[in-house]
């Protein structure tokens, strides 16, 4: 019996990345899982590796930009789970670039995955949660978002903004026993760290911040899925509106 047994539990972006190794890891610890990506081919080939660690789930396409097919997708998966216990806002996207060249087209693709991704899964699942008088919502930001990080102004404005949606829903859902908390990875080998730091100079990017990590490493997918699965399990009851750096000491909150 794992810490989350009985529990559904939604994980945005889980096809790939940071994303993957939350769904698996909340798998093995009992939940079921809905694995949400664009990708859906994806997404079947991480449920079928939460069912061979022994767990169980399904693969459902959303967009986390359109708020109709975000509220469908959360209806079929309550229709076949009952409410959601845990919901996890990891979905996100960004290039370098910067302020300066970015396009309007760039910044509205940036804002509406990356912010409104997270607004429309925490509204389309609060209503069955507040019927429910329970419910976890953690949302994956960034150190961008504490801290600043050069070409990715806007990105880093979302992940900022991630963390005041989520400390308000902290303050107003806490009358019905719902925590709402946030875990910012630093650098994490993904692919879309490598995706970020391609091109020329980016093995010089990436060891320039690992030589300003003093834990002197990238995140690994698994070191953020465990800060997650803290504040989806009830040791993390009475923890809501907190904010935890996972990124091997880069930043240090006061
Ligand atoms: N990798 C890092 O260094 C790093 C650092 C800080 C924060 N983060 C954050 O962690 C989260 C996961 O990042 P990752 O590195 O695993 O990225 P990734 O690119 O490996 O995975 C992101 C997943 O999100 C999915 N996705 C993208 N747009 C979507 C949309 N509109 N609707 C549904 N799914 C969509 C992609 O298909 C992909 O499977 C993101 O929020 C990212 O901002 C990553």
């Amino acid at each position: 019996m794992g810490i989350l047994s009985g529990r559904t539990a939604i994980v945005t972006g889980a096809a790939s990345g940071i994303g993957r190794a939350i769904a698996l890891r909340l798998g093995k610890e009992g939940a079921w899982i809905a694995v949400v990506d664009l990708d859906e081919n994806g997404a079947r080939a991480v449920v079928k590796e939460i069912e061979s660690g022994g767990g169980s789930g399904g693969a459902f396409k959303a967009d986390v930009t359109d708020f109709g097919a975000v509220q469908g997708c959360v209806q079929q998966i309550e229709t076949a789970r009952g409410a959601v216990d845990v919901l996890v806002n990891n979905a996100g996207w960004d290039l370098i670039l910067p302020f300066s060249e970015m396009t309007e087209d760039f910044w509205n693709k940036v804002i509406a995955i990356n912010y409104k991704g997270p607004v429309h899964f925490s509204r389309a699942v609060v209503d069955g949660m507040i019927r429910n008088k329970k419910g976890k919502i953690i949302s994956i930001s960034s150190d961008a978002g504490r801290v600043g990080s050069s070409g990715e102004s806007v990105y880093a404005g979302c992940k900022a903004a991630i963390i005041g949606l989520s400390k308000t829903l902290a303050r107003e859902l806490a009358r019905h026993q719902i925590t709402v908390n946030v875990v910012c990875p630093g650098p994490t080998d993904t692919p879309f760290l490598k995706r970020v730091t391609g091109g020329e100079m980016g093995a010089k990017v990436i060891d320039a911040m690992i030589k300003a990590t003093p834990l002197r490493r990238l995140a690994k997918p698994e070191d953020i899925a465990g800060a997650v699965v803290y504040f989806a399990s009830p040791d993390a009851d009475f923890v809501t509106g907190q904010v935890l750096s996972v990124s091997g000491g880069l930043t240090m909150a006061g």
